[in-house]
């Protein structure tokens, strides 16, 4: 049995009453099994000094693409449709098994050496087992899944269209590789692109292996103005609307980006619980919109926070994406609408909401997972002031530098800037 102890710590718990408390917590094999001051087990494996660190529950990025790491710079500056077909569609369609794994690789070191210990993550069509492969390898919790691109038209390129049944196929093959592996680290989801790329029959489909499987759909919808205009053109319907129709809106629904909705769009996500992956930072960079996340939040509406790909906002760091978060907001809405508090509650227990987990991951408290992160806000940028609101602190001042360790599923995944990969411990 393997257990850590880390010391003297500053710990935002996030639990029920949002307890920040000075003290220790052990760890011990997977879980968290003591919280408090002065635990003093009789044998530990490992003691970690976190004498003025801060530590906080992973955080849980609910919208990644690990395949477009590789892609950072390319296509900047174009909008969501034109950005899709000149650029990430061909370059995605050029991957193999071997720049996949790659791709997979770097972003997970980026995600991890940023504190984000969970991701909702969507490949490409091929050699998604590759990125299975480092996911497993890295030690970093995942849902993931192929991307499902079945529809013939224009708008999916040749080299990325599918056949509806090898689509399914492929996918429940490697669900049933991968999900649950390593002690449920790693669960599928199914991944249909986007309402343009993929039939009615794949969707319904998907409706039903999802109901059966208990596995999540991770989806993109109503990013953009113009495949809000496809999508109608094409189904007659807007997008909620339309998933809502096949049966998809449920509380096994991720959707990415959600930010041109109506009424009673929005009405369908609260009645249903589905969870926004809201994603600030590609939301500007493809100039797709503001979403409205003070009113979804006001209508009771589940949203999390995601990077989206490394070439929609040029890096997968958390804090980048709950500062914008937060940011955003204030002109429109005053400075307290959007405020630490609430896009750090996105980013950890709302994460934890959205892939099902909260019993298990989000906060810090025994029992649950140990995944955490332990930041050190004693640098020029963070350095405290008297009685400053941590939570505060970290929202609009850290970076990803001042995260020290990474902790998943109670192994160490990365310190000091070293990544560990599940063969072979630091
Ligand atoms: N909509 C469909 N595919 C994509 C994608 O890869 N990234 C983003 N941001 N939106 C999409
Ligand atoms: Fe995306």
């Amino acid at each position: 049995m393997a257990s850590i102890l880390i010391k003297n710590a500053e710990i935002i718990t996030m639990n029920q009453s949002e307890e920040i408390i000075y003290g220790d917590i052990l760890i011990q094999d997977d879980r968290i099994a003591a919280i408090g001051p002065d635990l003093n087990p009789e044998q530990v494996d490992r003691v970690i000094d976190a004498t003025n660190r801060t530590i906080i529950p992973g955080f849980i990025q609910t919208h990644i693409h690990l395949c477009q790491t590789l892609f950072r710079g390319k296509g900047d500056d174009l909008e969501l449709m034109d950005w899709l077909r000149k650029r990430i569609w061909p370059l995605e369609a050029a991957h193999d098994e071997e720049s996949i794994y790659y791709s997979a690789m770097l972003g997970i070191g980026e995600l991890i050496a940023s504190g984000t210990t969970t991701i909702v993550d969507m490949e490409t069509v091929h050699h998604t087992d590759s990125a299975f492969h480092a996911i497993a390898q890295s030690g970093i919790r995942a849902l993931s899944g192929k991307v499902m691109m079945d529809r013939k038209s224009s708008d999916t390129p040749l080299a990325l269209q599918e056949e509806t049944a090898s689509s399914i196929q492929e996918s429940v093959d490697l669900l049933e590789k991968w999900h649950g592996h390593d002690n449920g680290r790693i669960q599928y989801a199914f991944c249909p692109r986007f309402v343009i790329s993929c039939t009615e029959q794949l969707l319904t489909e998907v409706r039903d292996l999802s109901a059966s499987y208990q596995v999540k759909v991770h989806t993109h919808a109503s990013e953009n103005r113009g495949e809000i205009e496809i999508v109608q053109a094409e189904t007659g319907m807007r997008n909620v609307v339309y998933l809502d129709h096949i049966g998809l809106a449920n509380e096994r629904l991720i959707l990415a980006h959600a930010i041109w909705l109506d009424d009673e769009e929005k009405r369908i996500l609260r009645e249903r619980g589905v969870h926004v992956s809201h994603c600030p930072g590609s939301n500007l960079k493809l100039a797709s919109g503001i979403a409205d996340t003070p009113d979804l939040l006001h209508q009771h509406v589940s949203v999390s926070l995601g990077a989206d790909g490394a070439p929609c906002n040029n890096n997968l760091d958390m804090f980048n994406e709950m500062r914008l978060a937060a940011l955003i907001q204030k002109p429109a809405h005053g400075p307290t609408t959007m405020d630490a508090k609430t896009v750090f509650r996105m980013a950890t227990i709302g994460g934890a909401r959205a892939v099902g987990m909260s019993d298990q991951i989000g906060s810090l408290e025994v029992g649950k997972k140990a995944d955490l992160a332990i930041l050190n806000l004693y640098n020029f940028h963070t350095f405290p002031s008297f009685d400053v609101d941590p939570i505060s602190r970290i929202v609009y001042s850290a970076t990803r530098a001042d995260v020290e360790t990474t902790i998943i599923d109670g192994r160490i995944v990365m310190q000091g800037g070293i990544m560990a990969t599940v063969d072979k411990d630091i």
